[in-house]
């Protein structure tokens, strides 16, 4: 086959017909889930103003210095959203949605864009589905935000996972943790990689999820941040564990989980699945208490989480799971027509058909019997409808069930009759 000249960017995918239908399945799912748990969808747009996402995400971090997609028109900077919380913040401050009273819950699903070196399971645009709690600072929240991303994966079939969950705190104590790291690695930095290295001078929380060896049993003799909550965050932290405790969700505390956006304060967490290989967090999320205020907006304690959609479909492809109500790649009827006369019929009938519920289609360009056949077969047709002279002559039309291969000859309505029941 000739090589295409033009293909999609490196790391963006086309999702084709056959995929398809695990993506329809999955949101399906998603949208019923949310529902159950009374979240609210939200929309945002895919481009967004380039100081809203350095102002949420952080400068410093790898998402904004490096992984941006930005450019300008004119007098206005636009960058490819990186991830949607900063988004969802920005239009609940915009359009003043805390004026609606009580706690917000909204659920988005969309793509996100990040330049990172593509691999297994990252990619540069890529899906993610998510949830904010917004307008409680209630360990409650945190404890039914977690439940919710936990039951998604349980739904799908996805149980073998690692829920890990820190606290890091206030801004106050995680500066005062991050004066404790530069004194307790600037003394070795000689042994630390070069990216953990750049880490100390910029971030040197980040050194803690440094996935280099030789920085490893440096990270493990390093102060906890634990050591340095406030009573507030500690206390926070307990009531969450409680009432993870009383969810029956089990989970491991991991003091070395940072994440790598800083608009978190107290409770961080992500979800691990050991089916993934390097790229193993399947979702990711936690409180951003003073982010809709860092941003313009009314002091607003919140907690979300995101979820990878293709690590998710990778994960089911891993374990051989079939997400839930998948959709054949299926026709109910193909109607085989021959002659003019045929096809004005088909053309007639297909409306009629699907006006029933029933999913129908045609040969658009009068081919042979044989190969209109064939062509249903390969749309996974449950039945053909044959309409030839002698059939419109009669008024009755050979009903053909493809997979038993067994004929009989019906008025339309009849037809009709039996493939709705
Ligand atoms: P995040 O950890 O950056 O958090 O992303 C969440 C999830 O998105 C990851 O666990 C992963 O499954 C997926 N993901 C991230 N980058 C890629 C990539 N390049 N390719 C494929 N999948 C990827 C956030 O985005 C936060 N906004 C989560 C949040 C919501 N925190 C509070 N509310």
């Amino acid at each position: 086959m000739a090589q295409a000249k033009y293909t999609t960017h490196q790391g963006m995918n086309d999702i084709l017909p056959g995929e398809v239908e695990k993506w329809q399945a999955l949101e399906r799912l998603i949208h019923r889930e949310a529902r159950k748990f009374n979240f609210e969808e939200i929309r945002t747009p895919v481009m967004e103003q380039t100081e809203l996402v350095v102002r949420s995400v952080g400068r410093e971090t790898d998402i904004v210095s490096k992984e941006i997609y930005s450019f300008t028109r004119g007098e206005d900077n636009y960058v490819l959203r990186p991830e949607g919380t900063a988004p969802v913040v920005r239009s609940y401050i915009q359009h003043h949605l805390d004026q609606r009273g009580g706690t917000q819950k909204f659920y988005y699903i969309g793509p996100m864009f990040r330049a990172e070196r593509p691999q297994k399971g990252r990619l540069r645009q890529f899906h993610q589905f998510g949830i904010e709690i917004m307008g409680t600072g209630n360990a409650v929240a945190d404890a039914e935000c977690i439940a919710f991303m936990i039951h998604i994966y349980d739904v799908v079939g996805i149980k073998n996972t690692t829920l890990k969950i820190n606290s890091i705190g206030d801004p106050a104590s995680r500066d005062n943790y991050k004066q404790a790291l530069t004194d307790y690695f600037t003394p070795l930095k000689d042994k630390l990689s070069e990216v953990s290295r750049k880490r100390l001078e910029k971030n040197p929380l980040r050194i803690l999820d440094s996935k280099e060896a030789e920085d490893r049993p440096l990270v493990e003799n390093a102060p906890r941040i634990a050591d340095f909550l406030n009573p507030e965050s500690k206390n926070h932290f307990e009531q969450v564990k409680l009432l993870l405790g009383e969810l029956e969700i089990p989970f491991e505390e991991d003091p070395l989980l940072v994440r790598g956006l800083d608009y978190y304060t107290r409770t961080a967490f992500e979800l691990i699945s050991p089916d993934l290989g390097a790229q193993d967090a399947l979702a990711g999320g936690g409180r951003y208490d003073l982010l809709a205020e860092e941003i313009g907006g009314p002091s607003t304690p919140a907690i979300g989480f995101a979820a990878g959609i293709e690590r998710l479909l990778l994960a089911c492809e891993e374990l051989e799971i079939d997400i839930p109500g998948l959709l054949a790649d299926q026709v109910d009827i193909y109607i085989v027509s021959l002659g003019e006369e045929g096809r004005k019929w088909a053309l007639k009938h297909l409306p009629k058909l699907r006006r029933h519920g029933v999913s129908a289609t045609m040969d658009y360009d009068g081919r042979s019997m044989k190969a209109q056949m064939k062509d249903a077969n390969r749309k996974n047709a449950r039945f053909a409808i044959i309409v030839g002279e002698n059939e419109l002559k009669e008024n009755r039309f050979t009903f053909r069930d493809m997979e038993a291969s067994e004929e009989i000859s019906l008025p339309f309505d009849s037809i009709v009759e039996k493939v709705v029941t």
